[in-house]
């Protein structure tokens, strides 16, 4: 199978089960695998336009759960009860505070980042840019995750992902590095599953 058949494969899968993006089956590869969704959970997920990840998570987490999701592009209403959307950026702290007040929220179970920067096609540029937002996620983890709770993070190359590895080991106690088969051919992201917040 070429390149474009198998894009043409998530992106076709996407449009025919209602998906608005063909990320979703990175994060239901991912799911699959960990077991990591399940009903009743409290999910927050970063980077979050166009809404496949929330719509998967929605799914999930059924009508007692509660799926949030950020990101600096408006999100066209999900029309899901238990999925509420942000305009806004990660990096806003305040924001967290309205999210968590609004919602009646304490902590989350679960949290997710298909986070991707405006790339440049340069690996060492992209890659850094991808990093800020990675180690930010991790402050928000460190704030907003239950202890016991995890992490799927996208991680693009370019970078020494040692070092992002290394933060996110001071705070979880498993971490595995997993590349569903949704992403790309040409594409180097990949994803750390996170487990078992201390
Ligand atoms: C690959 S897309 C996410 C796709 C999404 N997981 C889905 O399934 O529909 C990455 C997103 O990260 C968002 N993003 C990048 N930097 C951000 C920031 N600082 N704050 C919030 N969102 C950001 C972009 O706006 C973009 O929509």
């Amino acid at each position: 199978m070429t390149k474009y058949q198998s894009q043409d494969k998530f992106f076709k899968k996407a449009k025919e089960e209602g998906y608005r993006a063909r990320s979703v089956f990175k994060l239901q590869a991912i799911d699959e695998r960990y077991h990591l969704l399940r009903p009743g959970m409290k999910v927050l997920d970063l980077g979050a336009a166009p809404g496949s990840f929330l719509q998967y998570i929605g799914e999930k987490i059924g009508e007692r759960g509660v799926g949030i999701g950020i990101d600096l592009q408006k999100i066209e209403d999900l029309k899901l009860v238990n999925v509420k959307t942000y305009q806004g950026d990660i990096f806003d702290e305040e924001l967290y505070k309205k999210i968590v007040r609004e919602n009646g929220l304490d902590k989350f179970d679960l949290i997710t980042s298909d986070l991707a920067p405006k790339t440049t096609g340069i690996p060492f540029v992209d890659g850094g840019a991808s990093l800020d937002l990675n180690l930010q996620v991790l402050e928000v983890v460190a704030k907003y995750l239950r202890r016991g709770g995890g992490l799927v993070m996208k991680i693009l190359p370019g970078f020494n992902e040692g070092d992002l590895i290394g933060e996110a080991r001071k705070i979880f106690r498993v971490i595995r590095k997993y590349r569903p088969q949704a992403v790309r051919k040409s594409s180097g992201e990949s994803y750390i599953v996170c487990l078992k917040k201390s």
